[in-house]
């Protein structure tokens, strides 16, 4: 059978840069809570009038053809991982097609929060692996300021917009690609980090308007704990289904919420943090584009053969974690 191996990594970020500095001119917050407690020192936001989710995702697709010198109507399929899609409909993975110029391939949308990616990239090495499908684009983005209440403290300080993509393709090697995958998802957690305005149950009206009904809310601390049990129980249940020790990975790509959240998952499985990729810093929570940009900006330092596992927890609750290897040196 063929495997499912990512062949390349290109992301994008909007110019726009917001600081903690300038969040505390927004609300009561400041610089040094922000970076103990999240571990955030600045976000970017795509500011641009009539610009959307669509617009981070295709400069970073456009970047991806280049990198792996594939010709536009050579792709088959984007999945394109979001919660904050450009419109209800059309999907934002049809509108990337048209936009990016893939004339011969088709796109959805795949709504997970912040599992979007590991979600989609298995989704997507299904059809690798059937033979169905030759050249396949994961795209997580999002346009996390497009549902953000910038007057809650609880929310703002955290999220931030952007799009990272991979190419997945066929390989006869065995060694190479997606390997052992488990996913989680228990919907009791849409009580605790949801956005209820806009959708079928509480379409738009004066009422939603009022009652701010279509930005973020969370219980932070109540999904602050369930993400550290998701992720390290995800892991730990890769490894076992591998057959593999903490020792064998060489890198751990964990979603980017909370350091203090990725720290926690590292202590717990006795991972070092120089074996844990983190961009939280410089981007905050990107939701489905976390994974895929800290893919982008470690690949330099990432060789053929080396074992990862990408873990994320989000809304839903969704979670899981991939083990795979590493497909080729840049
Ligand atoms: O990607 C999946 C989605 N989201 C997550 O994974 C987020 C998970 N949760 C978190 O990252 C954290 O829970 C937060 C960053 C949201 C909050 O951190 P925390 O350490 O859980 O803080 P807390 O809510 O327990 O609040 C501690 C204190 C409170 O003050 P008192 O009651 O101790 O006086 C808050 O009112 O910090 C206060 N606080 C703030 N202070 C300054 C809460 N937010 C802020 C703020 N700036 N932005």
């Amino acid at each position: 059978m063929k495997q499912a191996v990512i062949t390349g990594v290109a992301g994008f970020l909007p110019d726009y840069v917001l600081t903690n500095q300038e969040l505390e001119t927004m609300v009561d917050t400041n610089d040094q809570w922000i970076r103990e407690r999240t571990g955030i020192v600045e976000r970017r936001l795509l500011k641009e009038k009539g610009k959307g989710t669509s617009d981070l995702a295709v400069p970073a697709v456009l970047e991806l053809l280049k990198k792996t010198g594939t010709a536009p109507e050579d792709v088959d399929l984007v999945v394109c991982c979001t919660v904050t899609a450009d419109f209800r409909f059309p999907d934002t993975g049809t509108l990337i097609c048209h936009k990016a110029g893939l004339t011969n391939a088709y796109g959805y949308d795949l709504s997970a929060a912040c599992s979007g990616f590991v979600y989609g990239l298995h989704a997507a090495a299904q059809y690798i692996k059937a033979g169905t499908h030759k050249k396949v684009i994961v795209v997580g983005a999002d346009k996390m300021s497009s549902i953000m209440d910038y007057t809650n403290r609880n929310t703002c300080i955290l999220f931030g917009d952007g799009a990272g993509v991979v190419m997945l393709e066929p390989s006869d090697d065995e060694t190479l690609g997606l390997r052992e995958t488990v996913l989680y998802g228990d919907g009791s957690g849409g009580a605790e980090l949801y956005q209820l305005g806009g959708g079928s149950v509480h379409g738009t009206t004066q009422e939603t308007l009022d009652k701010n009904m279509h930005v973020i809310e969370q219980n932070g601390r109540v999904v602050f704990k369930r993400a550290v049990k998701g992720m390290s129980s995800a892991i730990k249940k890769v490894l076992e289904k591998s057959n593999l020790a903490g020792e064998d990975i060489k890198w751990v790509v964990p979603h980017q919420a909370n350091i203090r959240i990725i720290e926690s998952v590292a202590g717990q499985l006795d991972f070092p943090m120089e074996k844990v990729m983190v961009t939280i810093e410089k981007y905050g929570n990107t939701t489905a584009a976390t994974i895929p940009l800290c893919l982008r900006d470690y690949e330099s330092q990432l060789k053929k053969g080396d074992q990862l596992i990408l873990t994320a927890f989000g809304g839903g609750y969704t979670w899981g974690a991939i083990r795979l290897v590493w497909g080729y040196n840049s």
